[in-house]
């Protein structure tokens, strides 16, 4: 029988946590097994501190005094013309060249989608039901045929759900990608809380784990021999994206162009907010450091701040879509570890009873800690923020319905590939409210831009769609 060693007991009752073993005894050797390895990868020494910090007290965001909104490069800037036709024409070099490849983080756990499964194979395409990883996977399949290029994939999963999210990429048969250009990573785990600072057992072999948040990507490439990897392959710019935005430009030439002329470590796309509280984090400059506040945290003041024009001040919103250089993750993970700040999360947990019998509260009982990649900005020596067209790049599929919902999502892709279409000479039925009256896919497989649209109309013949129409092309 596997036992626990007296070095480890005594770490964990110096924590305060010694009830996590309260059903030890009871346990066959896999059970053993599974719950030493959990308990293994915690760091005891800190955890009284974090319970401390973050879940018998509530740390309040600290705003600078000296917060200002960051400014950004505007998407329709007749200043900058030269600069972003540099841009584009230096991102495609660097496309062509195999210097981008994409990541996609994949890892969270969906829970507003309320969706049994990993959130990339939710079935999105408004007429074939095609998931959220093929949109990426045909983006990036087209982008790489149209380079010449092999575009490496990186693919961030939480061990929760990366067995199944591999499962769904064999059956589809990696979606025409080759395997080996797929690298399916693992994010780290946080355990969760009661609200006493207690950790929670989710069973009597396991403790409540969560992926530790987007943040987790930083470190996790390193772990896994992402980065290594992109070494190997002389990937030298990241470009990352949400599995949830099936819109998302998987590589943008002129973004990641602009990233290099600059010579920035991170860039990050501006979109400009609907009003001062769409749930979009917020670009600003303290201390000469850019960084992004969280809509819930800056102060409504702030946030309904207008300038003498009516515009909000706090205008720049991010849709989580960036570039990385490898330089910087290389740099801020030398030495296996980087420390992000936790953000707490109140959160209904299942755990096990007195009598060790699995419960599921009806309110929220504790609580999950997730770093965030944002968190990283202000550690960049030169950040470049881009704004992005909304309508052409931003569809996030949080919730079934609403705002930012499945509805919300298949509606926009219908709306972009007849915009596409129409730019291509098409003809595409509006009603009397300017309202699109059709739904129309487009297989990213083969359309990955407006040149791919005019391009596909044209070899079909496509004049004009029909009121009502459903078209897949
Ligand atoms: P969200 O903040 O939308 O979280 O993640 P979520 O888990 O997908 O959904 P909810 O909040 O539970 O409804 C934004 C992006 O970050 C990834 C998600 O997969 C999504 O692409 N993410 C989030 C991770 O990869 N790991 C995490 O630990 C958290």
């Amino acid at each position: 029988m596997l036992e626990l060693s007296s070095d480890l007991k005594e770490r964990i009752a110096a924590a305060g946590q010694l009830h996590v073993l309260r059903f030890f005894d009871e346990l066959d050797d896999a059970g053993r097994k599974n719950l030493l390895s959990q308990l293994a990868d915690i760091d005891w020494e800190a955890l009284p501190e974090l319970a401390k910090e973050y879940v018998l007290h509530r740390p309040e965001t600290v705003i600078p005094d000296d917060l200002s909104p960051a400014d950004y490069f505007r998407l329709d800037d007749s200043d900058n013309f030269d600069l972003y036709s540099d841009a584009d024409e230096l991102g495609k070099e660097l496309i062509s060249k195999g210097k981008v490849c994409c990541l996609t983080v994949a890892g969270g756990q969906g829970t507003r989608l309320g969706f049994d499964a990993p959130k990339g194979t939710y079935p999105i395409g408004p007429v074939t039901n095609r998931s959220l990883f093929e949109y990426f996977a045909g983006s990036i399949k087209r982008l790489g045929e149209k380079y010449g290029v092999v575009i490496p994939w990186y693919i961030m999963t939480s061990p929760i759900n990366r067995e199944a999210t591999e499962k769904f990429f064999r059956e589809k048969g990696f979606f025409g990608l080759a395997e080996k250009d797929v690298f399916f990573f693992t994010q780290g785990t946080m355990p969760a809380f009661d609200l006493e600072g207690k950790l929670i057992l989710s069973a009597k072999d396991s403790l409540a784990l969560a992926p530790d948040g987007h943040g987790g990507t930083l470190l996790a490439l390193r772990r896994s021999g992402a980065l290594d990897k992109m070494a190997r392959d002389g990937s030298e710019y990241v470009s990352y994206f949400q599995v949830d935005n099936p819109l998302v430009d998987v590589i943008s030439p002129r973004f990641a162009g602009l990233l290099a002329l600059k010579k920035a470590e991170v860039g990050a796309i501006v979109l400009s907010k609907t009003g001062p509280f769409e749930k979009l984090g917020n670009f600003c400059i303290s201390k000469g450091r850019t960084q992004i506040i969280e809509y819930s945290d800056l102060p409504d003041t702030l946030a309904e701040r207008r300038n003498d024009d009516g515009a909000l001040l706090f205008s720049a919103g991010s849709p989580a879509i960036h570039v990385f250089s490898r330089n910087f993750i290389e740099r801020l993970t030398a030495g296996n570890s980087l420390k992000l700040p936790w953000h707490r999360a109140d959160k209904k947990i299942p755990y096990l009873d007195n009598s060790g019998n699995p419960a599921v509260p009806d309110a929220p009982n504790g609580v999950k800690l997730e770093s965030f990649i944002f968190d990283a900005l202000p550690m960049a020596a030169e950040v470049v923020l881009l704004e992005g067209d909304r309508a052409r790049i931003f569809a996030p599929t949080k919730n079934i319905s609403g705002v930012d919902s499945v509805e919300s999502c298949r509606r926009m892709i219908s709306e972009r590939n007849a915009a596409r279409l129409a730019a291509a000479g098409v003809i595409v039925p509006y009603n009397a409210e300017g309202v699109l009256d059709a739904v129309i896919e487009i297989d990213p497989a083969r359309v990955a831009d407006d040149e791919d649209a005019f391009t596909v109309a044209g070899e079909m013949g496509l004049c004009r769609i029909l009121p009502g129409q459903k078209v897949v092309l």
